[in-house]
């Protein structure tokens, strides 16, 4: 897998050795969700990248995956850390996660050919369960960390195949008493700097192969599940149904309706599932995921607010019961000012962006200053298998990650 390590590794090569992983002939691209086959071949993949940089690789308790290089031997403490995410949505592109993965190996490699004087460690780390795409729950491993998702409610997560989150993180080595807030880890993290390919056209725009990021949407994820009376296709007349489909059609209209009244919201159903899902089954309960998403988080609960009231409407209309659950909420994000400016200072030219996606450092960014790149996206289509980046901008991001790495391990903790 990981070839011989020379001067001459790049970020377009790194992502070619893992290209054939996790393919999905079914609907494109890739689907790599957490610890599934595909997931922990990328881990592994890593685990071995970072040791052939002699980097010490451990797993945390709470699944994530730390490769530190510290050639000075210092205490570890005040770390720099970059790195993302290995899993992805189902059907997705090659970049969200794996760029800022490959991107931090390859600013490693340029940090050890050249002869510095590192006064602060340097980690990389790779996060569990970035997109929720397995429990629902969006960065559930940096949420772990620090806290904003306790054990408990992690350890009862369920996923489709009925697997609980607790099951699935013993079967991988983990000690589900053991998960949750982690303060020692907290505490020998300086900052986080995560590379991304960037999900929107702001780059494109711009004209631009690097940007760095400026703040999140605030977002978040619920379940409306809608229950009917399941019945006969064929035997159940018309007027003699209690249809939870018809429900959840009407409202997946109005969540299109209701977005589009609020300046700068994003409301989406991407995911809907029938019970029992027969073609001449009458479902007796659909739940639709919806997603909603806005700069101001007051707004964003307003949103769901007034799309739960036009369901309860939709469901009385046919005789059927909704209920919302809120499946994760993540605050709007402003990075972190000084880690920031100090950024721009190193990367002059880059532009500021803001972004709609969520992101570990969204969430790390309570905790520790946090700042992210961006990398030009030239298709300006994410989780899709149409996400793209050209090698000379993947190339681009790794520099411009490994000249902001050198300044933040050898200018002196009080510049930040
Ligand atoms: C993750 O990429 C998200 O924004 O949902
Ligand atoms: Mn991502
Ligand atoms: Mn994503």
């Amino acid at each position: 897998m990981t070839e011989s390590l020379t001067h001459t590794t790049t970020v377009s090569r790194l992502l070619a050795e893992i290209a054939e992983i996790g393919t999905d002939t079914a609907r494109g691209g890739y689907s790599r969700p957490l610890y599934s086959s595909a997931e922990l071949e990328l881990r592994e993949w890593f685990v071995a990248a970072a040791r052939q940089r002699s980097l010490d690789v451990e797993t945390d308790r709470n699944g994530i995956i730390w490769a530190w290089w510290n050639p000075s031997g210092l205490p570890l403490t005040d770390a720099v850390v970059t790195g993302s995410h290995l899993d992805s949505v189902p059907g997705g592109g090659a970049f969200d996660g794996p760029l800022g993965v490959a991107s931090a190996l390859v600013a490693i490699d340029a940090l050890q050919a050249a002869d510095l004087q590192p006064t602060r460690p340097l980690a990389l780390a790779v996060f569990p369960e970035e997109e929720g795409s397995r429990y629902g729950l969006a960065c559930l491993g940096s949420q772990l960390m620090t806290g904003a998702v306790t054990p408990e409610r992690a350890a009862a997560l369920v996923d489709a195949d009925g697997t609980t989150f607790a099951d699935l993180a013993e079967r991988n080595g983990l000690d589900p008493r053991h998960l949750g807030r982690d303060d020692e880890r907290l505490s020998q993290i300086g900052c986080f700097v995560e590379l991304h390919v960037e999900q929107g056209r702001g780059l494109i725009d711009q004209g631009r192969a690097v940007a760095i990021g400026s703040s999140i949407l605030g977002h978040g994820r619920w379940r409306l599940s809608f229950g009917g009376q399941g019945n006969h296709a064929g035997t159940t007349l018309m007027t003699d149904r209690r249809d939870p489909m018809l429900a959840a059609a009407a409202t997946v209209l109005d969540v299109r309706r209701l977005g589009r009244g609020v300046e700068g919201a994003r409301a989406t159903v991407g995911k809907l599932d029938p019970v029992p899902g027969g073609s001449n089954v009458i479902a007796s309960r659909v739940d639709v995921w919806l997603d909603v998403r806005h700069a101001d988080d007051a707004v964003v609960a307003a949103l769901v607010t007034d799309i739960a009231a036009a369901a309860r409407e939709h469901a009385a209309a046919e005789g059927c019961s909704v209920t919302l659950t809120e499946a994760s909420m993540s605050p709007r994000v402003d990075f972190h000012p000084g880690l920031r400016g100090r950024l721009s200072a190193i990367l002059p030219d880059a532009p500021i962006l803001p972004t709609g996606a969520g992101h570990d450092a969204g969430v790390l960014k309570e905790e520790i200053p946090t700042a992210m790149l961006f990398v030009r996206n030239p298709t300006g289509v994410s989780h899709s298998p149409e996400e793209y980046v050209e090698d000379p901008d993947a190339d681009a991001g790794g520099e411009a990650l490994a000249t902001v790495l050198t300044d933040l391990i050898t200018r002196p903790v009080d510049a930040d």
